[in-house]
């Protein structure tokens, strides 16, 4: 695996190998959803971390899919018979959204936890309908954390500290970063052991890159030594556009095996079920978005024997 910043001029030496790259990633969709647990298929049960993994979902790009991906991982994990907790800790709250998760007015969310140090099961949250899948919802009060973290004692290992605290029985927590690389961002490197990265497969993907994996190095030099980039998730591919394979390609020659094998295609039901407080697991189960998060999902579960 390797992490170097991204070179742009890397790119037309993989073209020969495009065709043949998104071929293979219709065929492993098409095995999986053969293979059995399609969404909705509450019976199946992949296999369990041994310990809690915590996954921050980080790109300070804003629109790239860090919501949808951390929203559709969980419920597929969940579906699973996996115990997952979303932390939402971006204060547009669009995550606790779709999550049909209270987060307006004075409800109990994850800034209190931050600043005014409430334990975090005071403010986590089942969502509906969804066993196993729980929210800690993010109000917009959290935009002010920001600046009050600055001034408070070990500002950027508060997350940490109350999820180490928070006893309940997790397989997964999945943090939800918000669009930048400031002190709540930090708060979930410091917090996390894996960092997920949702690239989207358009031409300004690849900006800024560079300095969020620098980031992730200091935070593992200075204050996580455990923290490491396990996955990166293409996201909002369209499959007619010559320049959608190219992102995917030039991802996987600088990234590798980090690099799901699944891609997540543009599909509007991702984009439709966040109004119904759902995800698209229960929105639109049969949904090629909903069947490609299923399937990163799995790849997630899988790999976490190894990790
Ligand atoms: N695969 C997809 N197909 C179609 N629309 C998508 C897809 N993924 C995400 N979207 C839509 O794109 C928009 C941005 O996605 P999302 O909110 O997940 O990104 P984000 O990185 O969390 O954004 P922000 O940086 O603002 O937090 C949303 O309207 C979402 O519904
Ligand atoms: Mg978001």
């Amino acid at each position: 695996m390797t992490q170097t910043p991204l070179n742009p001029g890397d790119s037309p030496l993989v073209r020969e190998a495009l065709s043949s790259v998104v071929s293979r990633e219709t065929s492993a969709t098409q095995a999986a959803t053969q293979a059995g647990d399609t969404p909705g298929g509450a019976e199946s049960t992949w296999p369990r971390p041994p310990k809690c993994r915590v996954i921050a979902v980080a790109n300070q790009k804003g629109g790239v899919g860090k919501t949808t991906t951390s929203v559709n991982i969980a419920a597929a994990l969940s579906m699973n018979g996996q115990r997952v907790l979303v932390v939402d800790l971006d204060p547009q709250g669009n995550a606790s959204t779709a999550l049909a998760t209270e987060h307006r007015g004075d409800v109990p969310d994850v800034y209190q936890v931050l600043v005014d140090d409430l334990p975090m099961a005071d403010i986590v949250k089942q969502v509906p309908d969804m066993p196993g899948l729980y929210c800690a919802p993010a109000t917009i009060d959290l935009a002010g954390a920001e600046i009050e973290l600055v001034s408070l004692v070990a500002r950027e290992a508060r997350l940490r500290r109350a999820l180490s605290a928070y006893e309940a029985e997790l397989d997964y927590i999945i943090i939800d970063c918000p669009p930048s690389l400031g002190l709540l961002t930090v708060n979930a490197l410091v917090a996390a052991e894996e960092v997920m990265i949702p690239i989207q497969c358009e031409y300004y993907a690849l900006e800024g890159l560079g300095q969020l994996l620098r980031n992730v190095d200091l935070i593992k030099a200075h204050l996580n030594p455990t923290l490491r980039l396990s996955t990166i998730v293409l996201t909002m591919y369209d499959g007619r556009t010559r320049l959608a394979s190219q992102v995917a390609e030039e991802v996987r020659a600088h990234f590798g095996d980090t690099v799901l094998n699944t891609v997540i295609p543009r599909s509007v039901r991702l984009s439709e079920a966040p109004s119904y407080g759902q995800s698209v697991m229960t929105y639109d189960p049969g949904s090629s978005g909903a069947m490609a998060y299923m399937d990163a999902a799995r790849e997630i579960a899988h790999r976490a024997a190894t990790v």
